[in-house]
């Protein structure tokens, strides 16, 4: 088995090479130093593929990543890889999960049908819809991001685990099967046309210190919403712990509401903690 990383999860890709014992193939990304000037991506496998099962890591976010996975793709198959295996750590495009409305494309699926011209299956972790995988034109599996949080957030005295709404309780249930941790949820109450009361459903968080789980940080909004409720119940320490860590737009002021921010390793930044890759790696030997 061999391993290449595209330019979005080289850390992630040699991090999986070594638990997987296989080898990490190189990739040049410029052809001339500084790239294209059209800004137009490049890739170059730098070793041999013929005859052997192939697995590309490479994050679709932002869009030139995209570009890339599927230039490295072609270019694997050409080289006569026997298989590939397309492990998407955050996969981008994966929130359009229907035709909102009429004219729309389902993104989600789109970026699937395209991949499907060279990969044999994918593999991604925490997917926003994961009732759309079946769907897909590839055999598609989710890898869960939670246990990686898990292992962190075991070690820094957290007293409870929060989700932020209703979407992010799969990932706390999870998260406190794991950690032991109590979990509860916000709840939203609209008290007038004006006003809108956010607390913890059931547990207080008078002193304690807060680990609020959710999928997906990106301009922080939702994290900084439930933090200043903590906050204003006395919560001793917030934590912001996700999944992917996109913080766009106004992200870096929303989260100054928190202690400490937690991100996996599926978008590379400067909150990346945790490494999903024991949980890729399990998934790959499982696929037989
Ligand atoms: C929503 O379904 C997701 O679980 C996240 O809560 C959301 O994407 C976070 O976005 P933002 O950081 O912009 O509030």
């Amino acid at each position: 088995m061999k391993v290449l990383g595209g330019s979005a999860s080289v850390p992630l890709a040699r991090a999986l090479a070594k638990e997987l014992g296989a080898d990490l193939i190189d990739v040049a990304f410029e052809r001339h130093p500084g790239g294209f000037p059209d800004g137009e991506r490049y890739v170059c496998i730098k070793g041999t593929v013929a005859r052997e099962h192939v697995v590309i890591v490479q994050t679709t976010w932002p869009d030139p990543k995209i570009v890339e996975l599927l230039l490295l793709a072609d270019a694997i198959r050409d080289a006569g890889a026997r298989r590939l295996t397309a492990v998407i750590p955050y996969y981008g495009y994966g929130r359009q999960d229907k035709r909102f409305l009429e004219g729309e494309a389902v993104s989600a699926r789109t970026m699937a049908k395209h991949l499907a011209l060279d990969a044999d299956e994918l593999l991604t972790v925490t997917f926003h819809n994961p009732d759309l995988l079946p769907t897909f034109p590839l055999p598609a599996k989710e890898v869960s991001g939670i246990p990686a949080l898990a292992r962190h957030l075991k070690g820094i005295g957290a007293d409870m685990l929060l989700a932020p709404d209703g979407n992010a309780m799969r990932f706390v249930k999870e998260a406190s099967k794991l950690t032991g941790l109590p979990f509860d949820s916000l709840s939203k109450e609209r008290i007038d046309s004006y006003t809108v009361r956010i607390e913890p459903k059931a547990l207080a968080v008078n002193g304690k210190s807060v680990a609020i789980v959710d999928d997906v940080i990106s301009t922080g909004g939702t994290i900084a919403t439930a933090a200043t409720e903590l906050r204003s119940q006395g919560a001793r320490r917030v934590i912001a712990a996700c999944v992917h860590g996109l913080f766009v737009g106004k992200a870096e002021a929303n989260l100054k509401a928190c202690d400490e921010v937690i991100a996996t390793d599926t978008v590379v930044s400067r909150y990346t903690k945790v490494t999903v890759a024991p949980e890729f790696a399990a998934a790959i030997r499982a696929l037989g």
